[in-house]
């Protein structure tokens, strides 16, 4: 679909952007490079949640720009003024989250892609996500993310549980989100991930070996599986603040942990981040691979951040502001900033050390690797991974339980981090 006839051209707009991008250095082509594009609406706010989302009702007055079309539009200038700064790049992967996706339809999603597909181009094979909720989800939906060219959807089943899925605030039946995996997989989609929250309060060990034999009867290839955290300023802090409700218990959730990945592994899945399992190597998702692998990725809409060779910003949070701020021909960032050696290196550690591949032992220094050795004997790290004599020089790789404390491995391998 072509850009609108007021977007801006893709000059005016990258003016507005490279005014913004002094001095940032031109990313290697070799770096893999996606886009995520942040949806801002919901239905309603789930209790735990603190992402940068909106309901109708908090949007109401704020002008047509908070419109999914309004929004559309907006994206639209900002992914032109993109591929203006950015230049020649095909993305390999796209990923559009929310807030809620599937609530603006399979057409705007499509209309979205073709704006991607329009100002960059999609590399062969790329790989194209969207998050999805299950309640706003249908054949019909799925049929046009296909024909859109959508490869894979994320659904948010989080329980099949009534009683966790109420204290979540989820809209879904408890079935939903495992009828939507199937109904995806059915109208063509490749891969199709399900998200778990576990250890929500009053959620039994009973309750989530349900919850796991839903997902493994769904057929999925990827799942995701997030500890419920009790974020500030939500509904759910208040509620457990006012003793309504339990705080999540860090021992139930190590138990939990270990009964999940358990559970998925005996099925035939592997675990290669830390929150995150697949049946194999094609089914891990490329596009979370690039945050965590040091990739160049252009965040489009409301709050989305993004990462070009070492710098780093993001967009204006409101919706309102965002859109306004594009039609001004203005580029809708809030803030930035440029990571130094120093920083890259620690973020490196953090993120390396979560996934299953490891963290290359080059990247430390000597009392870093005495750490890691400190660390396996331990038993938090794999003892046959750190051998300096392997071709790769050795790894980092998280046992299980090193798995279960893995933000204290990185603090203890951090302290050693060569600037
Ligand atoms: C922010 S949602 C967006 C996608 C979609 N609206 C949904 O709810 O599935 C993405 C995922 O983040 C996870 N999430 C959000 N807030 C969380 C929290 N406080 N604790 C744990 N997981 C959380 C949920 O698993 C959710 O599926
Ligand atoms: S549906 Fe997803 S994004 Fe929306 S409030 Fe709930 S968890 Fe947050």
């Amino acid at each position: 679909m072509a850009p609108q006839a007021c977007a801006p051209s893709a000059g005016e707009a990258a003016g507005a952007r490279a005014a913004n991008l002094d001095g940032v250095p031109v990313p290697e082509s070799s770096t893999p490079f996606g886009v995520y594009v942040h949806v801002p609406f919901c239905a309603s706010r789930c209790g735990y949640c603190d992402f940068n989302t909106y309901t109708a009702d908090e949007l109401a007055g704020s002008g047509s720009g908070t419109s999914p079309d309004g929004w559309l539009d907006a994206v639209r200038r900002e992914l032109a003024g993109a591929a203006a700064v950015v230049g020649e790049r095909p993305v390999d992967t796209v990923f559009v989250g929310g807030g809620t996706p599937s609530l603006i339809g399979a057409e705007r999603l499509g209309a979205v892609l073709d704006a991607v597909r329009a100002e960059f181009g999609l590399a062969p094979g790329a790989e194209v996500t969207t998050e999805s909720n299950p309640e706003s989800t249908s054949p019909e939906f799925f049929a046009g993310l296909v024909d859109a060219g959508f490869t894979r959807v994320s659904l948010g089943m989080q329980s099949a549980a009534q009683h966790v899925l109420a204290v979540l605030d989820r809209r879904h039946t408890p079935g939903r989100a495992v009828a939507a995996a199937w109904e995806a997989r059915a109208a063509g989609i490749g891969h199709v991930n399900l998200d778990l929250i576990y250890s929500t309060p009053g959620e039994t060990d009973d309750d989530l070996r349900a919850s796991l034999d839903a997902v493994l009867s769904a057929g999925v290839d990827h799942v995701s599986a997030y500890s419920l955290i009790v974020e500030d300023g939500t509904a759910l802090a208040r509620r457990v603040r006012r003793g309504e409700l339990a705080a999540p218990d860090d021992d139930v959730a190590a138990a939990r942990y270990e009964i999940i990945d358990d559970t998925l592994s005996a099925a035939g899945m592997r675990w290669y981040e830390v929150s995150n399992w697949a049946t194999g190597d094609a089914a891990a998702c490329r596009h979370n691979l690039g945050y965590w692998l040091d990739g160049d990725w252009w965040g489009a809409g409301p709050g989305a951040h993004s990462h070009l060779a070492g710098r780093r910003w993001w967009n204006v949070k409101h919706p309102a502001r965002y859109a306004a701020m594009l039609a001004a021909g203005e580029a809708p960032e809030a803030g930035y900033e440029l990571l130094g050696a120093e920083e890259q290196a620690t973020e490196r550690v953090m993120l390396r050390l979560r996934l299953a591949t490891g963290l290359p032992l080059d990247l430390l220094d000597a009392s870093g690797r005495a750490a890691a050795g400190r660390a396996a004997a331990e038993g938090l790290l794999e003892p046959a991974a750190l051998d300096r004599a392997a071709p790769d020089g050795g790894r980092a790789i998280l046992t299980r339980r090193g798995r279960l404390l893995a933000d204290r491995v990185v603090t203890d391998l951090l302290t050693a981090v060569p600037a």
